[in-house]
């Protein structure tokens, strides 16, 4: 893929679209960045402030934009929605969400477009799936950004209580980017040992079954946290979607846990939610199938039961 080929369309430019444009304009990964925004005001203020800083990063055309933009778009990234407000959960923003990404989606689909959508907004697996059926596209080209950013939450939070560099942890969580996420404690390792064969020998727990519990509780509920604290999440979402797009423009075949509709792998069908999955520049090219310990398979089990709720509610309520 050429340079000025890769051509990115951001549609919401919120919090989380303005903060993952910044970011990936220090990358040099796109050569033009286009945002769409309902609200024009806004639009026009970010924009005109991400071009101010055009002469401290690699080139890039960033502009505001319309749907039009889509139809020769590489990717197409959407944090356009309502977000949480403090207490509430993401499945809670399910309805109003689903409805502006139905018509978002019908708006892209009249241009054409060849692109790989990202969805963003919450609740997100349940938006990956409406987005999918809605586009008509096939799966692999409509991916949700999944657990990536609960994933990093976990491999940092690891990386602080083990005193080890995050980047020599590999470690997932799966399922629903939401409450009933689960930490995949079988594939968690520490520069290739395993977890369970470092926490006896480290010394640096007092109890480390009990402490792998309390991460994974801090984990799960960070967003609540963050948005008690200050209203939002959006910087470790903004590198989050870095790393996922630099995927696919550099078809990286990178293992990310991005939402994808599973066709029976991990025993799970027509579902949407974050399993490690091969990344390319064509969207997912196949999920990796790890084997998960009973425990960990039970939950992920309930999780995609969670969400197959989630869709049917919002079935029922149309
Ligand atoms: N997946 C993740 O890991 C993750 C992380 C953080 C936030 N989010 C989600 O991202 C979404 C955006 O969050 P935010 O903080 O940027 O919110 P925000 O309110 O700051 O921005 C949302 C933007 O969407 C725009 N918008 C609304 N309807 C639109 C439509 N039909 N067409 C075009 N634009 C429209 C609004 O005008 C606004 O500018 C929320 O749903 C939030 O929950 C997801």
């Amino acid at each position: 893929m050429q340079k000025q080929e890769r051509k990115v369309v951001v549609i919401g430019a919120g919090f989380v679209g303005a903060t993952y444009v910044y970011a990936l304009m220090h990358t040099g990964l796109a050569g033009e960045i286009v945002l769409v925004d309902l609200d024009q005001k806004r639009l026009k203020g970010e924009v005109m402030d991400l071009e101010h800083g055009l002469a401290f990063v690699q080139p890039v055309e960033i502009r505001a934009g319309d749907y039009s933009d889509c139809a020769d778009a590489n990717l197409i990234v959407v944090t356009a929605g309502a977000k949480q407000i403090p207490g509430q959960s993401r499945l809670e923003l399910t309805q109003r969400n689903a409805d502006i990404v139905k018509s978002i989606c019908d708006q892209i689909n009249r241009c054409g477009s060849e692109a790989v959508l990202v969805m963003v907004a919450n609740p997100v697996d349940v938006l990956t799936q409406v987005a999918l059926k809605r586009l008509d596209w096939p799966r692999e080209r409509v991916i949700g950004s999944g657990t990536v950013l609960d994933s990093a939450r976990f491999r940092s939070m690891l990386g602080r209580h083990c005193g080890v560099d995050t980047r020599n942890i590999h470690a997932y969580i799966l399922g629903e980017h939401g409450d009933s996420e689960v930490a995949a404690w079988s594939m968690t390792n520490l520069a290739g040992i395993s977890i369970d064969e470092y926490c006896p020998v480290c010394g640096r727990c007092y109890d480390w079954e009990t402490e792998r519990r309390e991460i994974e509780e801090a984990v799960r509920r960070s967003a609540y946290h963050i948005i008690d604290y200050k209203g939002a999440t959006y910087y470790a979402v903004g590198f989050a979607l870095v790393r996922i797009v630099g995927a696919i423009l550099r078809n990286e075949m990178s293992v990310l846990s991005v939402s994808t509709v599973l066709d029976g792998e991990y025993d799970i069908r027509g579902v949407s939610l974050g399993v490690p999955s091969v990344v390319c520049q064509t969207g997912v090219k196949y999920v990796m199938e790890a084997k998960l310990s009973p425990k960990e398979s039970e939950a992920l089990s309930r999780s995609a039961s969670i969400l197959r709720d989630a869709i049917a509610e919002l079935k029922r309520a149309r």
